[in-house]
């Protein structure tokens, strides 16, 4: 179990899903955490749950204001030494029928957003002498997608930022490296699953979508010194989905029998 008692940690697009997980894994792990989204009903419910070390704070990544009020809301808490730029927004909708309006909110909230995040963090980081960003990607950010172009444009983006941010920021003692999850189990994910066939998942060789618990723990593992020399790295949580290899049933003798 990683300890990360006496440290502040900073999760955005916390209220729900992955967020949400990491926020409460997080706690569990001995940190105060600071849970930031735009849905401050659940939000601030996710917060009461998880007791005094958490605190919910309104924070809409693309506005760099929220983001100074955010980290102000932790008052007398330790230093804000993680930051898990969590917060994300999916559609899926073809290359050609993309509009250009849109286009520039995926890349305001999945990029700009993460972007501020750690501006804003660096700072607090830098006078520690120690912090971990974690940026949230995704396979989409390791593959290319069918219908989402533009999802896919921006986990690019955040993951080429996250190499920046790792080349740049290390010297101060700041680690960044970025996670991959594959299909996790969410609110997003049953939006983009709403109707699919049942072998939705036969690209996955462990078959099923994730928990968001077995996402959290990768984001406390990457949060805690356990994981000191990592940096810039890229980590898919995927059930294997990244490793190729088609759809489950294909497997070598159905290969074998096809030729
Ligand atoms: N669920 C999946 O299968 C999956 C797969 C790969 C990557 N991801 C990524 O994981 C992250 C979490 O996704 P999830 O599945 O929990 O989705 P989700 O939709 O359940 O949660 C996303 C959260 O981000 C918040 N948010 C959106 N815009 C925001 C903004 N401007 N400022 C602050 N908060 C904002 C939403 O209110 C929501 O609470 C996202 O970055 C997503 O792209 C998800």
């Amino acid at each position: 179990m990683v300890d990360l008692t006496g440290r502040t940690a900073v999760v955005t697009g916390a209220a729900r899903g992955q967020g949400a997980a990491e926020a409460a894994a997080l706690v569990r792990a001995g940190a105060h955490v600071l849970l930031g989204d735009v849905l401050d009903d659940e939000g601030a419910a996710v917060a009461e749950d998880l007791g005094p070390r958490a605190r919910y704070v309104h924070l809409d990544v693309t506005q760099e204001p929220d983001w100074a009020a955010a980290l102000d809301a932790a008052g007398d808490w330790p230093a804000v030494q993680a930051l898990v730029n969590n917060a994300g927004i999916h559609w899926n909708r073809d290359l050609l029928d993309e509009r250009q309006a849109d286009m520039t909110k995926m890349l305001s909230v999945n990029v700009v957003g993460a972007m501020l995040g750690m501006q804003a963090v660096a700072p607090a980081m830098s006078a520690a002498g120690n912090g971990s960003i974690i940026n949230v990607c995704s396979v989409l950010g390791l593959l290319g997608g069918r219908g989402s172009g533009a999802y896919t444009a921006s986990k690019w983006a955040l993951r080429g930022l996250t190499k920046s941010a790792a080349i740049e920021l290390g010297p101060r003692g700041i680690r960044v490296n970025a996670i991959h999850p594959g299909y996790i189990d969410t609110p997003m994910l049953a939006q983009v699953a709403a109707g699919r066939p049942d072998d939705y998942y036969d690209f996955v060789p462990l078959g099923r979508a994730a928990t968001t618990d077995e996402v959290a723990d990768l984001v406390c593992y990457l949060a805690s010194d356990d994981s000191s020399y990592l940096s810039g790295g890229d980590f898919a949580v995927d059930g294997g989905l990244t490793a190729g290899g088609g759809p489950r049933g294909n497997d070598s003798r159905t290969y074998r029998q096809g030729r």
